[in-house]
């Protein structure tokens, strides 16, 4: 088949699956309208819970938007990441060996030796660095124009900072990561067309050729960093080369457009409710509050999936082995049996039982710490020195359905 073959096949598979789905939202299935990814998909999770605590979408998937069934499934080790052979559900995303697409025992080990470069402990290293480059951030956009789209100009950016200077990418490629990383940020919104994940592949090529560059670069001079903390574990087989540069690739992936996201979000949430902005304005001891009800009220990562191992009995249904549940974790966060008038943003509110934002059980997020200091600090500090920041325009969002976040963001600063 020729390029241009492919690329036909594909934008025709794409319509007749958004045909299907507009069918079968019509027909009043609520899953299927929100992978139509509607701008505000929080009334069909509703639905979804008016269906039961477990309900099987006309696409094939289990749902579930119960803060209780959702925890269970995830603490479920009957349940898994990829099929009970082994094999990657197709969907999934192209980092086989990456330690989310894993189950145990290999993602036990993979996850044991990422795990110290991670921890809240070691986290107290990297705060002064996200200090920094949050001011630095925020002086070249208070340096610029009155009117700025926040999530280019600030959002998109202090991830991507921090997590180049956790893995430990030398300042000569930091611009060649940034970009690739960008490029391959399209990966989690699934991909459409043949060209789209030919450039993200070709990105990842990049990124290994990259990476084994700079490994290494370690091996010779190691630093205070994630590939330098693994290179002891390839040299005594805990861990191969093969796993090592997808850990790294992956870490930017999972580690960036998920909080750029949680950063958006919890910005707008604010703006949207100027009471408890200046209730930040005043007292930014609250920012911990703000980005635990943003993590909550409008999560980064609506949904993520598990493959029953077995024939499983669940709330009154039968799971088959190898049928896929879709955990709604935006759903779940917005569960009136565990949050109060849950589709209240309140900062002020009992936070309850921990939300699902970050998952649960063994894949429970590794960078939750890291995800919470960033944004509690860069959200404290656009509240200090950014306090008559102000939402200039309409938003417009990413299309996902998994990461939910914006593009544009226009924001005017004075
Ligand atoms: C707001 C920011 C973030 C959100 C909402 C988020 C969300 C998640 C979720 C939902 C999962 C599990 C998915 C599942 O159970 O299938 C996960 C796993 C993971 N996240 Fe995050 N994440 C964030 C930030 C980060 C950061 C900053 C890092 C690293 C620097 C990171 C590294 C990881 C890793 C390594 C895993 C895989 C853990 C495992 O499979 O055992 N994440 N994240």
């Amino acid at each position: 088949m020729t390029e241009l073959e492919a690329e036909r096949r594909a934008r025709y598979q794409a319509t007749v699956v958004q045909d299907f789905l507009r069918t079968a939202a019509a027909g009043g299935d609520p899953y299927a309208g929100i992978l139509l990814v509607p701008d505000d998909p929080y009334p069909l999770y509703d639905e979804i819970r008016a269906r039961g605590t477990l309900d099987r979408s006309a696409v094939g998937a289990w749902t579930t938007t119960s803060h209780r069934v959702a925890n269970q499934i995830l603490r479920d080790r009957r349940f898994g990441v990829r099929r009970a052979d082994g094999t990657k559900a197709p969907e999934f995303m192209p980092f086989d060996n990456s330690m989310l697409g894993l189950d145990p025992p290999d993602h036990s080990r993979l996850r044991k030796l990422a795990t110290p470069s991670l921890n809240p402990r070691r986290l107290t290293h990297w705060q002064p660095h996200v200090e920094r480059f949050t001011d630095e951030l925020l002086d070249e956009m208070l340096a610029g124009r009155d009117r700025v789209n926040f999530m280019r100009s600030f959002a998109q950016q202090l991830p991507l900072r921090v997590i180049g200077d956790l893995v430990g990418i030398p300042p000569r490629h930091r611009r060649l990561f940034f970009r690739l990383s960008r490029r391959m940020a399209y990966l989690l919104d699934g991909v459409a067309t043949v060209a789209a994940a030919q450039d993200a592949m070709a990105a990842i090529t990049e990124m290994t050729v990259m990476f084994h560059d700079i490994v290494a670069e370690r091996r010779a001079d190691p630093q205070d960093d994630l590939i330098s903390d693994l290179l002891p574990a390839v040299d005594d087989g805990r861990l191969t080369m093969d796993e090592l540069v997808p850990l790294c690739m992956f870490l930017p992936l999972a580690g960036t457009e998920t909080t750029v996201n949680l950063i958006g979000n919890g910005l707008l949430a604010l703006l949207g409710h100027p009471e408890q902005w200046q209730m930040l304005v005043a007292d930014p001891s609250l920012a911990p509050a703000v980005v635990r009800e943003t993590l909550r009220f409008d999560t980064p990562v609506q949904q993520y999936r598990r493959i029953a191992h077995t024939d499983i009995e669940l709330e009154g249904r039968l799971v088959a082995a190898g049928e896929e549940v879709a955990i709604c974790a935006g759903g779940a966060n917005r569960d009136p049996e565990v949050y109060a008038d849950p589709g209240r943003f309140d900062i002020t509110r009992d936070p309850g039982p921990e939300n699902l934002s970050f998952s649960a059980g063994i894949h429970f997020c590794l960078g939750a710490a890291l995800a919470r200091m960033e944004a509690e600090i860069a959200l404290a500090a656009i509240a200090a020195r950014v306090p008559d920041i102000r939402r200039a325009g309409p938003v417009r969002r990413r299309g996902s359905f998994i990461v939910r976040g914006m593009l544009q963001f226009p924001v005017s600063l004075r």
